[in-house]
């Protein structure tokens, strides 16, 4: 994975002396083995509770941890956290650091949200720290900032995602950018493709298509409604009777209309739920070809901007936001290997847009919008394929990229609610 290659996989013999040792140390309170969003570990470092372990500073300054959070990110401080329990030594529960708390503090906000604050100032120091101590999603952000990504995408060929001989299902694939992936994806190598679409005419079109280009039993069509889990978990087992595997899911069914507000919702989100959960909790985590899978969920960039427009269709794309951050941790990465991120098209040629301001909730909705209407740059949906396809092989986990007005991709950054207190209280 690229952000979170931090999934350290220790030798057989030590796992199961890990098993063996009961982690006395750690004491969760019954109630709370359950709490596993790293937001809430986050806040709980901030408040110093259920912490087990110590970083102490060069500086002297000390951070009190959980240490599983913190091993999680770093092969280094999981050998050291872990080591002492081979051989029944007592537990270490502490690790002195040579970095100074300032940088420190990065390594940590990247452990607990995924996130962590690169600067001019501080990249070159925190790059070196992150090196030292082995984490390597810290790396892969310092090396982002240094170097224009179209650089770092080549120069990080090693840790790819390969498409060629993988198999993908994509729903809402027999038209518009949905049937781009497909046919970008084949151009990649791609072993087999399912396209998971209610529309049969469509299908019917698209198959032709395909094997026109790539030759026959390239592709096969299952009819399917997203909304409807038996007929979803159908295309995934169909997908793998035919092609043997399932490696990637594209979350791409959906539709772009307030007025059938409630269907709206089940499409965009029911739908791409129950395609992640099929995927993670089954499909891609048993039947991936290699040691890892994919799922990119389509939001839009209504899912990071306000769309007054669209309120509905713009909270159903936001909700995917949300959704993917929460899948996208390195916690889920660590229990499935599947890496999942999302993609957030704008304004794009395909039927969704056909008059488009009608299918708002009200007319006066649109009003202000059609002033502004002829300033909108269509993209084309080959265009975005084929970045879609470029980010599948390297996108990092949870990370969220929009693809808009014909310009390369870009990777939206959130900042976590911890930082705007930082910043707010620093400005007061
Ligand atoms: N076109 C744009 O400008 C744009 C911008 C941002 C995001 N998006 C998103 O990209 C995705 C694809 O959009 P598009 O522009 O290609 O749309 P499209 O209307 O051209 O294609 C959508 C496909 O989804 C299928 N579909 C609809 N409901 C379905 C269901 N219940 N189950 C299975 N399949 C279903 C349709 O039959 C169709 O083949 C959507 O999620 C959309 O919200 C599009």
């Amino acid at each position: 994975m690229r952000s979170s290659s931090s999934v350290i996989k220790l030798p057989k013999n030590l796992r199961k002396k890990i098993k063996e040792k009961e982690r006395k140390c750690v004491c969760f309170p019954q109630h709370l083995g359950t709490v596993e969003i790293p937001m809430v570990w986050s806040e709980f470092r901030l408040n110093s509770q259920l912490c087990d372990g110590v970083i102490v500073c060069e500086d002297g300054v000390q951070f009190r941890i959980h240490r599983v959070i913190l091993s999680a990110v770093s092969a280094y401080f999981k050998a050291h956290f872990t080591n002492s329990l081979n051989g029944g030594f007592p537990e270490n529960t502490e690790a002195k650091v040579s970095v100074s708390s300032d940088i420190f503090k990065n390594i940590l906000d990247f452990a607990y949200t995924g996130c962590c604050n690169i600067e001019a100032n501080n990249v070159e120091h925190l790059l070196k720290a992150a090196d030292q101590y082995d984490v390597l999603g810290v790396i892969q952000l310092c090396c982002r900032y240094v170097l224009d990504l179209s650089q770092f995408v080549d120069l990080s060929c090693a840790n790819m995602f390969e498409i060629k001989g993988k198999v993908a299902l994509i729903t809402g694939g027999a038209s518009g950018i949905g049937f781009q992936y497909a046919v970008e994806l084949l151009n990649n190598g791609l072993k087999g493709v399912t396209l998971a679409d209610i529309n049969e005419e469509f299908g019917e079109i698209a198959l032709q298509d395909i094997s026109q280009k790539f030759g026959d039993g390239k592709a096969i069509f299952v009819k399917v409604d997203v909304t409807n889990q038996k007929q979803f978990e159908d295309a995934f087992k169909k997908t793998v009777e035919k092609f043997e595997n399932i490696d990637i899911l594209i979350n791409n069914a959906g539709i772009l209309d307030d007025r059938i507000w409630e269907t709206e919702i089940d499409i965009n989100i029911k739908g791409t739920v129950t395609g992640t959960l099929l995927a993670i909790q089954n499909y891609i985590h048993k039947h991936k070809s290699g040691p890892e899978g994919v799922i990119v969920n389509i939001s839009s960039v209504a899912g990071v901007d306000p769309a007054p427009i669209l309120p509905i269709y713009c909270a159903t794309k936001y909700a995917i936001i949300g959704f993917t951050r929460s899948f996208g941790t390195e916690m889920h990465y660590a229990l499935s290997n599947v890496r999942v991120f999302a993609i957030c098209p704008g304004f794009t040629d395909t039927p969704l847009m056909t008059n488009f301001e009608v299918k708002s909730l009200k007319p006066e909705y649109t009003t202000s919008f059609k002033k502004v209407k002829h300033l909108v740059v269509y993209q084309q949906p080959a265009d975005i394929a084929r970045h879609a396809v470029e980010l599948i092989k390297t996108a990092p986990q949870g990370s969220i990229w929009v693809i808009d007005s014909k310009e390369p991709p870009y990777e939206y950054s959130h900042i976590p609610r911890q930082k705007v207190k930082e910043l707010t209280a620093n400005s007061n």
